[in-house]
């Protein structure tokens, strides 16, 4: 018999979504206009013209996606409030339809026994406060904080886990860096005062928040991968190791050391951002967890960044498969830096499903063979990492469902449920019920559990 790894009792078990991927009813019940409305609306920036305005049709459906989610025995789910659903214009009035649909949401997974953690922030910013200049505007920090104690007000005697941001690096290098992001902006020295900002606007939501209710957990979202080397040579380690600092280190420097990190500010010149006194006190406040999505690795050799490393799988969005560097990630920031209890709020894989009707027409299954492979690696590395000290606490896949993703619109699937965009049935993959037998059995088998482990 396989050998056994096996997670603590009161292991958090979940799956992950965000407003704007899954939503829809983009114009419905008040809602205002956010940037990825205005970005996904203008034509050549994602593929294929696709938009959120549909999207999941989460928005009218969340009943039957919170039986679904029952159905998996999910114990979490992480999602993400659209800002200008609940203050369409970012600040002033509030759309009580916005608030009631969230107060469903809740009272509906608390009744299905799903806690559920918060997102205030996942990359959809009113327009209205784009129009006055977006996160480039430091005024827009404290219309965060108010919109973060409106939430907290309505919802935090049911939602006990609140997370600031999601990903502020994404926000501030693709929306303003590169522009592949919404609002599309490609400005280096805008995207580093955004991340300042950002980070601000965290502090002072961390102060609200607390301000309400001091015995709520809140955290932040950081995206993070380990950075690599091929081979021993000092200047490939020296040139991860700056790859790490300007990236990792940018984001958990501020919020665990209160600084940023000598090695990038220098490297960043004159682009560095504008830092009043008291803002990195403020930044890097106690926090009750912190949030890591991670997916893959980078890898460098001979002073590049590899885009294929030889013998490794990739998924459909070009990552590596590399689950033991996923475990020297975790090992790593616990190692360096005075981080709070951790949960994995993102992890999983895109891969190119298709619909087998060999269950019969109204059996259709999906077969995901390799989804299952990644998660099961990823876990048996997570809970390594545990043995090794990380205090994890839970684990979120991403995806709850085939959703929209950013830029590529609808043709990358990360679901562990099949979404048919067009006439939005869904499919539990095979990933999605194996995932439902880990739930249950808290734990996998180390050398290889599947559909047919009947143990
Ligand atoms: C992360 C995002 C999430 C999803 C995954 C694939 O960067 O937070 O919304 O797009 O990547």
């Amino acid at each position: 018999m396989a050998e056994r790894l096996t997670f603590p009792s009161d292991f958090v078990w979940g799956a992950a979504t965000a407003a704007y991927q899954i939503e829809g009813a983009w114009n419905e019940d008040g809602k205002g206009e956010s940037i990825w409305d205005r970005f996904s609306h203008t034509p050549g920036k994602v593929r294929d013209g696709d938009t959120g305005d549909v999207a999941c049709d989460h928005y009218h459906r969340y009943r039957d996606d919170i039986a679904l989610m029952r159905q998996l025995g999910l114990k979490a789910y992480r999602f993400s409030v659209s800002w200008p659903r609940v203050i369409p214009n970012g600040r002033g009035a509030v759309n009580p339809a916005g608030l009631d649909f969230y107060d469903r949401l809740v009272d509906e997974l608390l009744a299905a026994n799903i806690q559920p953690f918060l997102t205030l922030y996942h990359w959809d910013l009113p327009q209205a406060l784009q129009d006055l200049g977006g996160w480039g505007n430091r005024d827009v920090c404290g219309y965060f904080a108010d919109y973060a104690a409106l939430m907290v007000r309505r919802l935090g005697d049911r939602v006990r886990h609140w997370t600031t941001f999601n990903e502020p690096a994404v926000t501030a290098f693709a929306g303003h860096g590169n522009g592949e992001h919404a609002p599309g902006m490609k400005d280096e020295k805008l995207a580093l005062q955004v991340a300042h900002h950002l980070f601000v606007a965290h502090g002072l939501a961390v102060q609200a928040i607390r301000g309400i209710d001091p015995g709520l957990n809140v955290g932040i979202v950081l995206d993070i991968w380990s950075a690599e080397t091929m081979t021993d040579s000092e200047e490939d380690i020296a040139f991860a190791e700056m790859i790490w600092q300007a990236r990792a280190g940018w984001f958990l420097s501020p919020l665990f050391r209160a600084c940023y990190p000598p090695m990038a500010w220098q490297r960043h010149g004159d682009k560095v951002p504008d830092v009043r006194p008291g803002d990195m006190a403020l930044i890097s406040q106690r926090l009750d967890f912190l949030g890591i999505n991670s997916y893959s690795r980078t890898v460098v050799k001979n002073g590049e960044v590899l885009r294929s490393v030889p013998g490794s799988e990739y998924t459909e969005m070009g990552w590596e498969v590399c689950a033991p560097a996923f475990r020297r990630l975790l090992t790593r920031l616990a190692r360096e830096y005075p981080i709070p209890p951790v949960y994995i709020t993102e992890n999983g894989a895109a891969f190119r499903d298709v619909v087998s009707p060999d269950g019969g027409a109204n059996n259709a299954r999906v077969h995901d063979p390799r989804r299952i492979n990644y998660l099961r690696e990823h876990f048996t590395e997570a809970r390594l990492a545990m043995n090794d000290g990380v205090d994890l606490r839970g684990y979120f896949v991403w995806s709850l469902l085939d959703n929209f993703e950013w830029s590529y619109g609808y043709s990358k699937r990360f679901g562990l449920i099949y979404v048919d965009h067009a006439t939005q049935q869904r499919i539990v993959k095979d990933s999605g019920q194996w995932y439902a037998q880990v739930i249950a059995r808290n734990g996998i088998a180390r050398n290889g559990i599947d559909l047919s482990d009947t143990e």
